[in-house]
């Protein structure tokens, strides 16, 4: 982005609001149903792995991690990832991807997990997880689920059914 000045900062709790209508203006009414929607009721998303993207004070963008359980290993669960229609292809949605993965990395997380397209996240080395190695709780195209590893194995490890992680 060079005319505006975009920022990438921590979710703050004044946050909520704005980045409630932007999850209503870009999944609809209906997103409450979707199986992630549905895994992310169980625990509230971490603060320390969130961030927002702002240009000037304006709310443009918005990235959340939840805590999972993965089978038997602890994971992140990355959703959902929206960037305000106006401001789209800027390389919002990247900077936000980098900074929220950076963050996970940082703090030592190895398994990223997420629903949404590959094409888009292949790009950030997410990877279709094979059919039946992680079940959520509801339907999804496996095509859609996708991993990311920032602990070479990471995936070999985590078999079985993904759950909230409650804190
Ligand atoms: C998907 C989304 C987050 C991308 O944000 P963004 O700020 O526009 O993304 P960036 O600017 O970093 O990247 C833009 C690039 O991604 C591509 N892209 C965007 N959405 C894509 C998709 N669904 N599939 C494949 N490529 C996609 C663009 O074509 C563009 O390609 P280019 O770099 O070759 O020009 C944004 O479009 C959005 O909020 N969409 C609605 C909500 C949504 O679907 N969220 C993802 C599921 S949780």
């Amino acid at each position: 982005m060079t005319e505006l000045s975009l920022s990438i900062r921590s979710e703050q709790p004044s946050d909520s609001d704005s980045i409630e209508r932007l999850h209503e203006r870009a999944f609809g009414p209906g997103r409450f149903a979707r199986t992630a929607s549905r895994l992310r009721e169980g625990a509230p998303h971490l603060a320390e792995l969130s961030f927002t993207a702002l240009v000037g004070t304006l709310l443009v963008g918005s990235v959340r991690v939840t805590a999972v359980q993965a089978g038997d290993a602890p994971a992140l669960m990355l959703g959902p990832l929206t960037v305000e229609p106006a401001f789209e292809a800027r390389g919002i949605g990247g900077a936000l991807m980098r900074r929220s993965l950076d963050a996970a990395r940082h703090a030592g997380h190895s398994l990223v997990l997420l629903v949404g397209d590959a094409p888009y996240y292949s790009r950030f080395g997410f990877k279709p997880i094979p059919p039946g190695h992680l079940v959520l709780p509801g339907p999804v195209n496996p095509a859609r689920f996708l991993a990311l590893e920032l602990v070479d194995g990471a995936l070999a490890g985590a078999k079985g059914q993904v759950a909230a992680r409650p804190r």
